[in-house]
């Protein structure tokens, strides 16, 4: 087995593991999905929820990823198979490497349409038309956009293109220099948006909308979204953070590298959801809007700020930015994959991953368009590949990747891995992946199914 190992390159340093990681963990997760799906499923209780899975799921399985991938130092298909085989248990493991890589990949077709969105307003927000624009202009801006499939379809074009450019650059080249500055400019342009956003008259509404709990509008089914919220927001469940975890020198502290990238993908998502809802109320607006959220709000706070164009150019650039670190590591699992088994190189590995990807993202585009009444189950091609991914799959391979860290996997191997100094902590990791997130996961599962 040893001989037929692909040598993969590492990261530089720890930072630019945290880096890249946030970079995978910060995206459209953060800034466009979960303010619309706290507002679709009636805030606060929506956002208890979340952070209650970040910490108590999230946490253990970021640090579970990222030590399987460390340790097996390959692609997660290979990683799963080869660490099975240390363990001595079933080849089988390594279905979930490729339940992850399908993930990433069905995850990549629709995110590319959204981020394609972001492009859009990057060169839309500085038009006439944004100044000083209403809540209603600004709905019916967005909506005769998203009517049209030409312009949806151009947009995930470039962005498929963009993504598949810097993928096929390799680890150190493409992924490191890009998420060195972004960060701390995206966290900037949030700050000046929730300052914008406390002045608006809507913020003690905004507020309460996202921090006070009300049961009462929380469904089984809105407990789903949430946990799959976690999952997707963090990046994890799929591989992409087990293939960052391969490219992790092995004296990096993986623990602390873990806590760090979910307080900062934490942060951004609450920052943004302070910067929207205040807006929401403040115009009149339902929070409820579904995946358009976003494009309809913040256009009202630049069109109105002095100098707004400039700062929603840089604020949609920012997002783009941020769009692109993630989709890198959403199809990386799978360029990996091929670059070890098929023994392809990156460029034909990224053109075929590509090609695929962007077909199964038109999917997407008509599902706001042409097909937009296409609907199974009351729900449209984008909305299934959405759950199927986010809802089923993540929770699924999070899961698997818990029970083997926390259950195959012997203790001597763990502990050496992951070299915590207080053995109180390996302690407390352990119950979290071995207890708390398997169970926690079933019991939403349950309680989806109306079965609690
Ligand atoms: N976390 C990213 C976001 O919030 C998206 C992403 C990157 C992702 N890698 C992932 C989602 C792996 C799920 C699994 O936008």
């Amino acid at each position: 087995m040893t001989e037929q190992r692909f040598v993969h390159a590492q990261w530089s340093s720890r930072l630019a593991f945290i880096l890249a990681a946030s970079g995978s963990a910060i995206g459209l997760g953060n800034i466009w999905k979960f303010p619309y799906l706290a507002g679709d499923n009636g805030g606060g209780a929506f956002v208890l929820v979340y952070l209650l899975s970040v910490v108590a799921i999230g946490i253990p399985i970021m640090i579970a990823e990222t030590m399987l991938g460390r340790r097996g130092r390959q692609s997660p298909i290979n990683t799963m198979r080869t660490l099975a085989e240390e363990a001595k248990t079933s080849p089988l493991w390594c279905y979930t490497g490729w339940l992850g890589v399908i993930a990433g990949f069905l995850i990549l077709s629709y995110y590319s349409v959204i981020a394609g969105w972001a492009m859009a307003y990057f060169f839309k927000i500085n038009s006439a038309l944004f100044e000083h624009i209403d809540a209603a202009s600004s709905t019916r801006l967005f909506e005769n956009f998203k009517a049209s499939p030409e312009f949806l379809g151009i947009w995930h074009t470039f962005f498929m293109v963009a993504t598949m450019f810097i993928v096929s650059r390799g680890v150190s080249g493409g992924l490191e220099r890009l998420s060195r500055f972004m960060m701390p400019a995206l966290l900037l342009m949030l700050l000046v948006l929730d300052v914008y956003a406390m002045n608006s008259g809507g913020f003690g509404q905004g507020l309460a909308f996202l921090f006070n709990p009300d049961f009462s509008k929380l469904t089984g089914a809105g407990v789903l979204v949430a946990l799959g919220q976690a999952f997707f927001s963090l990046g994890l469940g799929m591989g992409s953070i087990m293939v960052y975890g391969s490219y992790l020198p092995s004296d990096v502290s993986i623990a602390r590298s873990s806590l760090f990238v979910i307080a900062a993908d934490t942060l951004v998502a609450l920052l943004a959801g302070v910067a929207i809802f205040p807006l929401v109320f403040a115009n009149g607006l339902s929070p409820a809007m579904g995946p358009g959220l976003i494009f309809e709000t913040l256009p009202i706070a630049f069109g109105q700020m002095p100098g707004g164009w400039l700062f929603g150019m840089m604020f949609f650039a920012l997002i783009f930015f941020a769009a692109i670190t993630s989709s890198v590591a959403l199809i990386e699992p799978a360029v990996a994959f091929l670059s070890e088994n098929k023994r392809m190189d990156r460029e034909k590995a990224c053109l075929y991953s590509g090609l695929a990807c962007w077909v199964a993202g038109l999917g997407t585009v008509f599902s706001f368009n042409l097909w937009s009444d296409v609907k199974w189950l009351d729900k449209t091609v984008y909305e299934w590949v959405d759950m199927l991914t986010a809802e089923i799959m993540l929770p699924i391979g999070g899961v698997l990747v818990a029970v083997f860290a926390g259950w195959i996997m012997s203790k001597a191997d763990s502990e050496s891995e992951l070299k915590l100094q207080n053995p109180r902590h390996y302690q407390a990791w352990l119950i979290l992946v071995r207890y708390v997130a398997p169970l926690g996961v079933a019991l939403v599962f349950l309680d989806a199914m109306g079965l609690l």
